[in-house]
């Protein structure tokens, strides 16, 4: 297919953006299963994180699977976009200064490495929210693993459709054996010991 569109720069640079923020934009993608805790800790780092007048975006798989992705179940495929059009939003929200924080359950190694890629080196964070499926299965807080198990939810990440654990993430929290403060507090001293919290400097 021919392209007939074209690229048009910012007139306010991506640097600018995040000068004004002082802060250094990058994207917190959390991964897991349904269950382990990804939208409880986004949430809490978010709260921590608005609290030292930070500038930041949740973007939460329930959620958008209200709005943007509503056309999109949970095939591979469309799973695969789901993460394809997240990853574009979280780049688009990095690019405009903000510290992005993605919870999805995003099972595939391939897509998580995809948006990786759009990603500069260092401004794509993966945390795997790591918990047993069983201890999942216990919490089951909407009730899903239970229809999953009695058969009326098709695809079920962990029952019947695969988790991919990440291979090298940036942080590992196992919400099994810790609590969601305890692991919120992590992440929050991780981004002030790599300098995603400084002033980010003027051009
Ligand atoms: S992803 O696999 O495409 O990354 P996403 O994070 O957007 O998934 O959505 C997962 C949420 O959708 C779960 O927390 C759960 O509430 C709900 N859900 C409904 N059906 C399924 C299913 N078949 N597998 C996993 N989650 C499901």
């Amino acid at each position: 297919m021919q392209t007939v569109i074209s690229w048009h720069e910012h007139r306010v640079e991506r640097q600018a953006r995040a000068a004004q923020k002082n802060q250094r934009p990058c994207v917190l993608w959390f991964t897991g299963l349904s269950g382990a805790g990804k939208s409880t800790l986004a949430n809490e780092v978010e709260q921590c994180l608005f609290r030292f007048g930070h500038h930041s975006f949740l973007l939460d798989g329930d959620n958008i699977r209200h709005g943007l992705n509503r056309d999109l179940g949970f095939s591979d495929g469309d799973r695969a976009e789901n993460i394809r059009r997240v990853g574009e939003v979280a780049k688009l929200m990095t690019d405009a200064g903000l510290i992005v924080l993605s919870a999805f359950i995003s099972p595939f190694h391939k897509e998580r490495e995809s948006v990786r890629q759009m990603f500069a080196e260092g401004e794509f964070i993966e945390v795997y929210v790591d918990a047993p499926l069983e201890t999942c299965e216990r919490r089951d807080p909407k009730g899903l693993y239970r229809r999953a198990r009695a058969g009326e939810i098709r695809n079920f990440t962990g029952v019947d459709s695969v988790y991919e654990p990440p291979l090298h993430p940036e942080i590992h929290l196992r919400t099994h054996l810790h609590s969601a403060s305890q692991c919120a507090e992590r992440i929050v001293q991780q981004l002030k010991l790599h300098g995603y919290l400084r002033s980010y400097p003027r051009s």
